[in-house]
């Protein structure tokens, strides 16, 4: 059994080498207390989500551009344009190419007894760095996150071998004993740091619940860059 049930706590101003080293161990860090005071960026976020983004089936979804097209005062520029959240993608990435920064966030308000794409246990199709941060308190019952931490490595070999075999529940399911998804619960203003290769999912917001979150996306290949 690898079952490893616990995710790393880190502070942003933790040494960048124990960064490294909890995303290639287990492909995720948690850092609470993050933002102190959330409302300005809560305020801004659902701003966005309720103005700018579209509808899907639980809510908003916002697929904002890149950092760098954020106004300098907004709280999405000056939360996520860190030094030490490029010098860690520069350094995960091994690269010093350009690299997308895409902004996104989730309103999931709508109670929907289906499950979108994301809710089923997964790894990406596509490699991502992602810097979360939750905008409210976030339990298993409003939508927490889950991952497997420690199935970093097995899901790079799975996504190298055929990126679109990405469910685990369907494609792998024999991998779900050795990798059961835990919620990562926390309050509003705590960062997941997390390789999108580490088996994940999209929690379930349960009827009269919500959950606002946002993202920022780390990757290195031009051609999913989004203006
Ligand atoms: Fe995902």
């Amino acid at each position: 059994m690898k079952i490893k049930s616990k995710f790393n706590e880190l502070n942003a101003d933790s040494s960048i080498n124990s960064m490294l080293e909890a995303l290639s161990t287990d492909g995720i860090f948690v850092v609470r207390n993050y933002i102190n005071d959330i409302k300005p960026l809560y305020d801004e976020v659902l701003d966005l989500c309720l103005v700018e983004a579209g509808h899907y089936e639980f809510g908003r979804n916002f697929r904002g551009p890149a950092l760098d097209k954020f106004n300098r005062n907004s709280q999405i520029w000056q939360v996520y344009n860190k030094a030490w959240m490029r010098n860690l993608c520069k350094q995960y990435h091994k690269s010093d190419n350009a690299y997308g920064i895409n902004v996104f966030a989730t309103y999931d308000y709508k109670y929907n007894e289906e499950l979108a794409r994301n809710g089923y246990l997964h790894f990406d199709r596509l490699w991502r760095l992602k810097f979360m941060i939750y905008l409210m308190d976030i339990q298993a019952e409003n939508g927490a996150f889950f991952c497997s931490p420690g199935s970093v490595q097995r899901g790079e070999t799975l996504r190298t071998a055929n990126r679109d075999a990405n469910r685990i529940d369907v494609h792998h399911k024999h991998e779900i004993n050795d990798y059961p998804p835990v919620p990562v619960e926390g309050k509003a203003g705590t960062l997941l740091v997390f390789d999108t290769d580490m088996f994940h999912k999209g929690g379930i917001v349960k009827e009269d619940k919500k959950r606002l979150i946002v993202s920022i996306h780390f990757y290195t290949n031009p051609y999913f860059y989004i203006i």
